[in-house]
């Protein structure tokens, strides 16, 4: 079996089209429509997949409701608890049927996927410890007389969650896992490049003893289902990770019914390099910062400012650096670096490639699709780094979301911060040196939802991540994150 989860013969992939799960059960797609799904390593089709629309997230959505205002409502925080940690236990058991499927449908390494274990079941059993920590206050107020003053928390209601397509697995669980903390209850919508690991961990879900309704499943494209979603009038909130563009959208469709919406969109994150930092670090912490995923990730430091006097030296060992890695079928536990999700990703990232040329910036490594060989049928693009980078060129102001690396010499700190907020975005960002001084001030100049010193990337389930600017509003992670999906509801007692 285990040789087997990296094939078309996975567990999962039993060669019938995928069902949506709505309200506890498996159904087709209200039109009979489906689309398919493949593996961007090789082009192959892996599945079918339901493909619901407007009709399907309109049954969802009242599944959710009947199930937030039913037996969901009664349930315990300890009961929720139970059922994260029981979903956690389920997720561990198959966990490496999960990654494989994440690594089929959307081309992260298998490397990769599989380091992603000690996060996904973190945020699962951190989102547990959440469900018994939610605390209202009592206040004390100064009104004359006597009166006692509290506040409640209590669950926003029912959920549309949009999520992408750059992680599945940690991004489910990054939507599924606070809702079940509060009460809240979800319909996930989730990217139409890889719907599959969703459909895997919502049947987790119903295993784990999840009631019907409670977590909601419908794949099906963005502009219809995905829309549906956001501009439901019986949706209570929208959780979306994506595109600034489609977050945009997302606002406008909130409007209906104002409903309350957290956004965590892309970035071009700044990751700046002294010339006293330790280089042995920094020189693949630069690079992996934008590699990892394919640069497919929203929070890669792709604005990579480094100080004058190394700028060629540096630029010239990440450079090195990237060629060392090795780039292929993301199911090669040898392969680091694995294709980009798709077609449309290719030529988007194709296309900045031969943009950076056009403006004047020079290729130092890659700068061209890969074909030689088995290449030719998926989506590879090498680790790249443009040279003599200009703020004002595309490649350094627009999201590539590939493993392309603009970098941009600097001379001085005030100067550094000044130019790396000079971007709408503020998700990520970077900082490497040996002096505290320089790093103090960065990461209080820099506006961004993150600052990673002499690292890049870190994450944890309680530490909060999130945008400034247009990278949006919310934090996901972190007790913030619980709050999102919580009303606070005062109560008076007149007592005297
Ligand atoms: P996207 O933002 O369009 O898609 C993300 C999700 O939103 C998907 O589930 C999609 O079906 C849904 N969606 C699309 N249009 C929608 C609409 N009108 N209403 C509601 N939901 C909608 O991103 P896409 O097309 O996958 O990638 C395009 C670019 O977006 C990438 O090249 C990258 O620059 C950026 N991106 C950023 C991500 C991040 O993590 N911040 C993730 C994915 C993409
Ligand atoms: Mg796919």
């Amino acid at each position: 079996m285990t040789a087997d989860i990296l094939t078309t013969r996975h567990p999962f992939l039993d060669g019938k089209p995928k069902r949506m799960l709505i309200d506890g059960k498996w159904v087709e797609a209200a039109s009979g429509k489906t689309f398919e799904t493949i593996n961007p390593s090789t082009g192959e089709i892996l599945a079918a997949v339901a493909e619901g629309d407007a009709e399907d997230i309109d049954r969802a959505v009242a599944a959710a409701r009947r199930a937030f205002q039913g037996p969901w409502s009664k349930f315990k925080p300890f009961e929720r608890q139970a059922l994260l940690l029981r979903l956690a236990d389920l997720v561990e058991q198959h966990f490496d049927e999960l990654a494989a499927l994440d690594t089929l449908d959307m081309g992260a390494p298998i490397g990769r996927t599989r380091a992603s274990r000690l996060r996904a079941l973190g945020m699962l059993r951190y989102y547990a410890g959440q469900a018994v920590s939610i605390l209202g206050e009592t206040i004390e107020n100064s009104l004359p007389g006597e009166y006692v003053s509290f506040t409640l928390k209590e669950p926003v209601g029912v959920v549309g969650a949009i999520i992408p397509w750059n992680s599945p697995l940690t991004a489910t669980i990054w939507k599924i896992g606070p809702a079940l903390a509060t009460g809240c209850t979800v319909v996930l919508k989730p990217a139409e490049e890889a719907p599959l690991t969703p459909l895997r961990v919502a049947e987790l879900c119903q295993e784990a003893g999840i009631p019907p309704g409670v977590v909601n499943v419908v794949p099906g494209y963005g502009e219809t289902a995905g829309a549906a979603l956001a501009r439901h009038p019986d949706v209570d909130k929208v959780a979306f990770t994506g595109s600034h563009l489609t977050g945009q959208k997302i606002v406008e469709a909130s409007a209906g019914n104002l409903k309350r919406v957290s956004l965590e969109l892309g970035g071009k994150s700044p990751d700046v390099v002294f010339a006293d930092a330790d280089l042995e670090t920094a020189v693949p912490g630069a690079g992996m910062a934008v590699f990892a995923n394919s640069g497919q990730i929203c929070s890669a430091g792709t604005r990579l400012f480094v100080e004058r006097k190394i700028y060629d030296e540096f630029t010239a060992r990440v450079a090195s650096f990237g060629k060392t890695l090795r780039v292929g079928d993301s199911r090669d536990p040898e392969t680091q670096v694995g294709p980009l999700v798709s077609a449309e990703q290719l030529d988007r990232v194709t296309g900045y490639l031969a943009i950076g040329r056009q403006e004047g910036a020079r290729p130092l490594s890659g700068g061209e699709r890969l074909t030689e060989g088995e290449m030719a049928k998926g989506y590879f693009v090498p680790p790249t780094v443009f040279a003599d980078v200009k703020d004002e060129m595309r490649i350094a102001k627009e999201e590539i979301f590939g493993p392309v690396i603009s970098a941009i010499p600097f001379t001085d700190i005030e100067e550094v911060i000044e130019r790396s907020n000079r971007t709408h975005y503020g998700l990520g960002s970077g900082v490497w040196t040996r002096d505290v001084s320089k790093a103090h001030k960065l990461a209080r100049g820099i506006r961004a939802g993150s600052v990673w010193i002499n690292c890049y990337q870190a994450m944890d389930p309680a530490v909060p991540f999130g945008g400034y600017k247009m990278s949006g509003y919310g934090r996901e992670s972190g007790k913030q994150h619980v709050e999102e999906y919580l009303n606070v509801k005062s109560v008076w007692i007149k007592t005297g």
